[in-house]
């Protein structure tokens, strides 16, 4: 984590980081499971895919990427050109440090006949490994172009994979990741507060393990939760996935009840993604004043990353904004 030692009391932190924005020419991007207050600063809020299309399209000089390190990566790998800051450098992910890139060489090496689809969720050095990158709100469209007979292995989430398997029917090979958030849901604690609120739906993210998966009325990327939550005809909806998405949900939908789903403790609190939490409104401004932290990527890997992330967004045009994954 990075520790914040000047002294910023007395500093109007969203006035600045508003004039900082102008002179710098930034734009600044923010994942849904930001803070509310990074959110509602943020010029785009999206999920992984809408974020890495707008990394690609903006013409700001400067991307502050409030999101994780793979997503900061990912607008680095797409716009080379621009100054890309993320505010804590620390900001990762379970799911990419599961995944080393010289074991995944290996794991590749050890099945030459298969292709690599990737979950985004990982380092730009095993992007550069793989064939073709996908999203949770990509998956479903770009498996359906691969033919059946066609091996592949699928990382680094194993449960992400499994769900596209056993949807499609495929025999995807999963490396065993998980993410630290989804996988810290209880299912008995999820049927007790299904029980408390009978009637209302679940709606969760294809991150979350099979036991979760299975009570699920829809399934999909946290824009697709959020169309959900946008269009079911009830009045309260469970919501598996990282809870500060419920800040959109509350603010599009302002007359709707949104209960996140409980962890083992039948608290949600341990499902806050420890990762995302360490951007602050502090760090945002530190980063926009002093273009630090800042994401390099060597040019060589950089170029053999972006041949996957272009098939990406070659193979799911059109997938954002869909409701992708759908229904159990
Ligand atoms: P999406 O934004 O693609 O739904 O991914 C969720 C996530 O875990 C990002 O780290
Ligand atoms: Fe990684 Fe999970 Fe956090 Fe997303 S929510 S950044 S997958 S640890």
């Amino acid at each position: 984590m990075t520790v914040l030692t000047e002294n910023l009391t007395g500093v109007d932190i969203l006035a600045e980081i508003a004039r900082l924005k102008q002179e710098r020419n930034a734009v600044i991007l923010a994942h849904y499971y930001q803070k509310p207050e990074i959110q509602d600063l943020a010029d785009y809020v999206g999920d992984s895919l809408e974020l890495s299309k707008k990394a690609a399209a903006t013409d700001a000089e400067v991307i502050a990427f409030c999101g994780v390190k793979f997503m900061a990566d990912t607008a680095k790998i797409l716009s080379p050109e621009k100054i890309v800051v993320l505010p804590d450098m620390d900001a990762g992910c379970s799911l990419e440090d599961s995944c080393p890139p010289e074991k995944f060489k290996a794991f590749r090496e050890a099945h030459p006949d298969h292709i690599a689809l990737t979950y985004i969720n990982c380092s730009t050095e095993v992007k550069a490994l793989s064939d073709v990158i996908v999203t949770s709100s990509s998956a479903e469209t770009i498996l359906q172009q691969i033919p059946a007979s066609q091996k592949i292995i699928f990382g680094p989430d194993r449960h992400l994979g499994g769900y596209l398997n056993r949807k499609f029917g495929r025999d995807m090979l999963l490396w065993p990741g998980v993410c630290i958030v989804h996988e810290a849901f209880s299912e008995t604690e999820l049927l007790k507060l299904k029980a408390q609120n009978p009637g209302a739906p679940i709606a969760a993210h294809p991150e979350c393990p099979p036991a979760i998966i299975d009570h699920a009325d829809y399934v999909g990327s946290t824009s697709g939760i959020l169309n959900f939550a946008k269009t079911f005809p009830g009045d309260t909806l469970i919501v598996a996935t990282e809870p500060h998405i419920i800040h959109q949900m509350e603010k599009a939908i302002p007359g709707k009840t949104f209960i996140g789903a409980p962890g083992a403790d039948g608290n949600c609190n341990c499902n806050i993604c420890p990762y995302m939490a360490l951007n602050t409104l502090e760090k945002l401004y530190v980063a926009l004043r002093d273009l630090q932290p800042r994401i390099e990527i060597e040019e060589g890997l950089r170029l053999a990353a972006k041949k996957s992330l272009d098939r990406m967004l070659e193979m799911a045009a059109g997938t954002v904004g869909k409701g992708d994954l759908g229904g159990r």
